[in-house]
């Protein structure tokens, strides 16, 4: 059997193990140590475990301007979302290129890996936003972060010395090499990637349940990285994805993993580094529903479909699955989309974010046609466990 090529032909591994890891350690007590944040240890980690293949580091000058300006590398790969490091004025001063430097948790003064210097830079991060999140507004999440950083940016390949510890469900965590030896072993041909920050509703289910009629088996790959704060906690949307799983998914056709990632909210820029990012772990296919990895009204409904005829089949090397806004149609008496209800908008529940959060917040069930009833008391006694001291 074949499985899919990782992004760029090969799949990176930058975890320095054995031997190497300990001559790395022993000198990286020595260089200049250069605190980082949770956001850029995630980056760290994906880069090595080489979902982010094929990055071997964080983006030198040519690569990051190629991305923000093409949505390509330096050497032609499609690639639609800048992975950076950025270090405050004072640090930069003393740092050459060649140097080697330590990346060192900023709360746990963990050495997470060394970087080789390639390339010191000056972004314009104005621009960065307008094209990567198609707005320069601060209030959008993405811009907000972007803007808190600084806009120097060191680039260099980087060797990882240790791995962040998931605190809870750490059963969850595989890396790309494993859930390609675990697809394999199934005998899955086609697996369809499913990315959310959310827990899953009944459209969610709906669109995942349609995909696998269609392929092999489904990977239902939450992320778990930094997510904005009113977003529901991982922890919470893991309870309530294992329990959905037990419920109403067939066990040999399911395989749920964590995307360790830190959500972007690039919208379609993002549905791309997504789709990428979901072939390094060995899927074939890829869902993009309505306003994927989008954040207030940012972006059209279905830009994030939309962006994909920007490239070729085969530069991306995994298929995307297109839904449209799906819901339950009190007619239909099942879910449904626009492709296959006739019915007028007043015969369809939908729910909005803030009307279900309000309901769960007092301790009431959302309409079963919306959420699992299952799935709707985890995500109550999740809150109620978030508002008790
Ligand atoms: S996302 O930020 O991770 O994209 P979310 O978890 O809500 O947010 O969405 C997961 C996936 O489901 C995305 O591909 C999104 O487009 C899709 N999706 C969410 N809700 C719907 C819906 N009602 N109809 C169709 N697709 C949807």
């Amino acid at each position: 059997m074949t499985t899919i090529l990782p992004h760029g032909g090969k799949l990176v591994n930058r975890i320095a193990e054995g031997q190497e890891r300990e001559e790395l350690l022993k000198t990286s007590y020595h260089l200049k140590q250069i605190p980082v944040n949770n956001w850029t240890i995630s980056d760290l980690d994906l880069i090595g475990s080489g979902a982010f293949s094929p990055l071997t580091g964080f983006m030198n000058e040519e690569d990051y301007r190629s991305v923000v300006h093409t949505m390509r590398l330096a050497d032609g790969n499609v690639w639609s979302i800048p992975v950076t490091l950025s270090v405050d004025e004072e640090t930069v001063g003393s740092l050459s290129i060649g140097d080697q430097v330590a990346l060192t948790g900023a709360e746990d003064k963990v050495i997470y890996a060394v970087l080789n210097i390639e390339s010191v830079y000056e972004v314009d991060q104005e621009e960065e936003a307008n094209k990567v999140f198609k707005t320069s507004d601060p209030e959008h999440p993405g811009v907000k972060k972007l803007l808190e950083r600084s806009s120097i940016y060191v680039g260099g390949s980087v060797k990882i010395l240790n791995r962040p510890q998931p605190a809870r469900f750490s059963d969850f965590y595989f890396d790309p090499a494993r859930t390609r030896e675990l697809f394999e072993q199934k005998g899955w041909r086609t697996v369809v990637g499913f990315q959310t920050r959310n827990p899953v509703h009944r459209a969610h289910e709906y669109i995942q349940k349609s995909a696998m009629e269609i392929v092999d088996a489904l990977f239902l790959n939450p992320l778990v990285g930094e997510t904005k704060s009113d977003d529901v906690p991982a922890d919470v949307r893991m309870k309530s994805y294992l329990v959905l799983l037990e419920n109403y998914y067939p066990e040999d056709r399911t395989f749920l993993g964590v995307f360790p990632a830190a959500m972007r909210y690039a919208g379609p820029r993002e549905a791309i580094f997504h789709a990428i990012v979901r072939k390094n772990y060995g899927c074939t296919h890829f869902i993009v529903g309505r306003d994927h990895a989008g954040v207030g009204d940012y972006y059209g409904t279905y830009e994030a479909q939309e962006i994909f005829s920007n490239f070729r089949p085969e530069e991306l090397g995994i298929t995307p699955l297109f839904f449209e806004h799906s819901f339950f149609c009190k007619k239909c008496g099942n879910m449904a989309s626009s492709k296959t209800c006739p019915h007028p908008h007043e015969e369809h529940l939908t729910l909005s974010g803030t009307k279900v959060r309000g309901l769960l917040r007092d301790g009431q069930c959302p309409p079963p046609e919306f959420t699992r009833p299952e799935v709707a008391e985890v995500l109550i006694a999740g809150m109620s466990a978030q508002v008790t001291p």
